[in-house]
């Protein structure tokens, strides 16, 4: 099926899909995005989302392009015109379009740009994927101070990612100066102690705040298991009864093995199938 992408006001065929040269997302990285899963063509955590992004926006006193209600129509549209049962949902703001000039402020406000595109992703790849768990890479984090903002400067990400794929592992964890774990490439970090502790960096500069991160925290507490918030290692990390990752896309993730290290026994952990397997019972399902 023909995809259709949205962009600034118009669903076009992917082959028509465009943005200008002067966009400043594509000279300058001046843009952020949103990712949400579809669930039986539902967003879930749609809220959550929406008040990242405005976060996002605000930061970088990009202009809000709509009111939340035209945008969350953008983003049924875009799902319902490429028949997206399960997969996601990805929005993108940019600044806008002008001649090339570091400097923003000089000419008067902006006109942002957006662009809305949906992906179905088979729901059987990715319990196959969790039933064995994936492998990741340390990387050095080389990335700037501000991931708590979701922009779309994700080379270092990708080239993370392309260097993870070198040793056949899914994901990347960036490790900071000190040693400790940031979060993944595209992904927040977990592990569990041998204590059954659930451990994930704190949220400031130096991560994203995933929502699936947050949502899990409320399934964390419903459970009555103990949470930790506070940076890792990487040793304690290869050394950990269990790891995961979290992520729109990903959900909960098993992680098996860190660099040459297996993770407990080198399979899934029960915890994290079982944090898995909850996860949906207590995410928001927007209605369609
Ligand atoms: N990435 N950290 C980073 C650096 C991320 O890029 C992401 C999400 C997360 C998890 O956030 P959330 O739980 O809200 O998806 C953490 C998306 C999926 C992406 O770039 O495709």
């Amino acid at each position: 099926m023909a995809r259709i992408i949205y962009v600034n006001g118009r669903y076009r065929p992917w082959g028509e899909a465009l943005v200008h040269a002067e966009d400043r997302g594509f000279q300058f990285g001046d843009a952020i995005y949103e990712v949400c899963e579809v669930r039986n063509g539902r967003l879930i955590d749609e809220t959550r989302h929406m008040e990242r992004l405005e976060r996002s926006l605000a930061e970088l006193r990009i202009t809000a392009p709509m009111a939340r209600p035209a945008l969350a129509r953008v983003l049924r549209e875009t799902v319902r015109r490429n028949r997206v049962t399960f997969g996601m949902v990805y929005l993108q703001v940019s600044r806008g379009v002008r001649p090339r000039e570091f400097i923003f402020s000089n000419a008067g406000p902006m006109t942002p740009t957006i662009v809305c595109l949906a992906r179905s992703m088979a729901p059987a790849n990715a319990e196959a994927m969790a039933e064995v768990g994936i492998a990741v890479r340390s990387m050095p984090d080389n990335r700037w101070g501000r991931r708590d903002i979701k922009t779309v400067m994700l080379l270092p990400a990708s080239l993370a990612k392309e260097a993870a794929k070198e040793i056949g592992a899914k994901e990347a964890w960036f490790v900071d100066e000190k040693g400790f774990v940031t979060e993944g490439a595209s992904s927040n970090a977990w592990i569990i102690d041998t204590r059954g502790r659930l451990i994930t960096r704190s949220v400031g500069p130096e991560i994203l705040r995933g929502v699936t991160r947050t949502t899990l925290i409320d399934v964390i507490r419903q459970e009555g298991l103990e949470l930790v918030e506070r940076p890792f290692t990487l040793a304690e990390a290869k050394a950990a009864r269990e790891a995961f990752d979290t992520s729109a896309t990903s959900i909960v993730m098993p992680v098996v093995r860190i660099d040459d290290s297996p993770i407990g026994n080198g399979a899934p952990g029960i915890t994290t199938a079982r944090l898995r397997k909850l996860f949906h019972a207590v995410a928001e399902v927007a209605a369609a």
